[in-house]
């Protein structure tokens, strides 16, 4: 099994990470750490990729900055572009820091569903915030709408640049490179599951490019949303934010995955809270969903399997929804004895 460095202490860890420059820098490289206590069978070995600890708080830190460099290093950026894109959380965080770093204009396409929180983190980042706040006329969806206003300012501005994640191949790139790379490193490449959450498919589409390109036969598999669209799913409503997808994103035409799991807003938060209370990690609502699964599976697994959980964001932009046990019971209609349940037993 590969060795982990120092568990059971508090004392610093052996080796320091070298000083590294700016922004870009502080991107990647996030702890790979050993859960000895989440999953009820100890002859499974399961390991977190703590994303949240990217400058920007999530995963999507190292998508948003790939994006814009490979596009400053080729000229699609200049000293007079604008950068726009539609997002209300994640990539438009990452893309806002990166940008206020390399001081480019940065103009956020949301909606009114965006969290105050996250609004908030992109004035904050100096990103000029457009909030859209009627959904397309013809099929009520905000991000059609969103989509339409993006394509309105390209046309108005022609020396925009339009990352858009959804179909830009550095977007998995930079987990292929980035995210697998690290953990195939750190596990000296003896990985039987790979578990990630899925959206642009960014994530778990690079951990699978690197996989192929080395020869793995590590599964890779893709964490959806009961209720997206992704991998055939019917569209449904979902409360979590950024994991499924509403319409099927270009990059997700290119991908395939050894396996594929939906998972429930319930489970996310019975994930998240069982997370918690066994490990003392918050994490965000996805993550949660990710682990939830693995537990579920967990039964099928391999005596002496080793599991690792990319886990994309904190708990702390969810305290007001899945840490909060009136919105568990209100939106997601779990009481907070049926949620202990679902915590402790995963059948349910
Ligand atoms: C919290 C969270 N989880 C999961 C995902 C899905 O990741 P990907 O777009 O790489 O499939 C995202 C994407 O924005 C996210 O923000």
């Amino acid at each position: 099994m590969p060795r982990c460095s120092n568990p059971q202490t508090v004392l610093p860890r052996p080796t320091t990470r070298p000083a590294v420059v700016g922004i870009e820098g502080a991107i990647g490289n996030t702890p790979l750490v050993r859960l000895d206590r989440f999953l009820e069978r100890t002859d499974v070995t399961l390991y977190a990729k703590l994303e949240y600890l990217n400058p920007g708080g999530s995963m999507k830190d190292r998508p948003a900055a790939l994006m814009l460099q490979r596009a400053l290093a080729d000229g699609r950026i200049t000293a007079d572009t604008t950068v726009i894109e539609s997002s209300s959380g994640n990539m438009a965080i990452g893309l806002a820091q990166f940008c206020r770093a390399h001081d480019i204009r940065f103009h956020c396409v949301a909606d009114v569903r965006i969290q105050p929180q996250n609004l908030a983190i992109l004035r904050a980042l100096g990103a000029e915030v457009d909030v859209v706040t009627e959904p397309d006329p013809a099929t009520g969806d905000f991000l059609r709408a969103r989509l339409d206003r993006v394509r309105r300012f390209l046309d108005e501005a022609p020396d925009a640049f339009w990352p858009n994640q959804y179909a830009n191949p550095d977007n998995p790139l930079s987990h292929r490179h980035g995210t697998m790379r690290e953990i195939d490193e750190a596990l000296d490449g003896e990985i039987d599951m790979v578990f990630a959450a899925t959206s642009s498919t960014g994530t778990a589409g690079g951990c699978a490019d690197y996989l192929r390109e080395h020869g793995r036969a590590t599964r890779v598999v893709a964490v959806d949303a009961v209720g997206s669209v992704l991998f055939g799913g019917r569209l449904g409503d979902r409360l979590i934010p950024g994991l499924g997808a509403g319409t099927v994103p270009p990059l997700a035409t290119e991908v395939a995955f050894s396996q594929v799991e939906r998972v429930t807003d319930r489970g996310c938060v019975a994930g998240c809270r069982r997370l918690v209370h066994t490990e003392g990690f918050l994490v965000g609502g996805s993550a949660g969903g990710v682990l939830h699964t693995i537990r579920a599976l967990s039964p099928t697994m391999r005596s002496g399997a080793v599991v690792v959980a990319v886990l994309p964001d904190s708990g702390t932009r969810y305290l007001d929804t899945v840490f909060d046990d009136d919105w568990v019971a209100d939106r997601l209609h779990l009481s907070t004895e049926q949620l202990c349940d679902l915590i402790f037993d995963h059948r349910r």
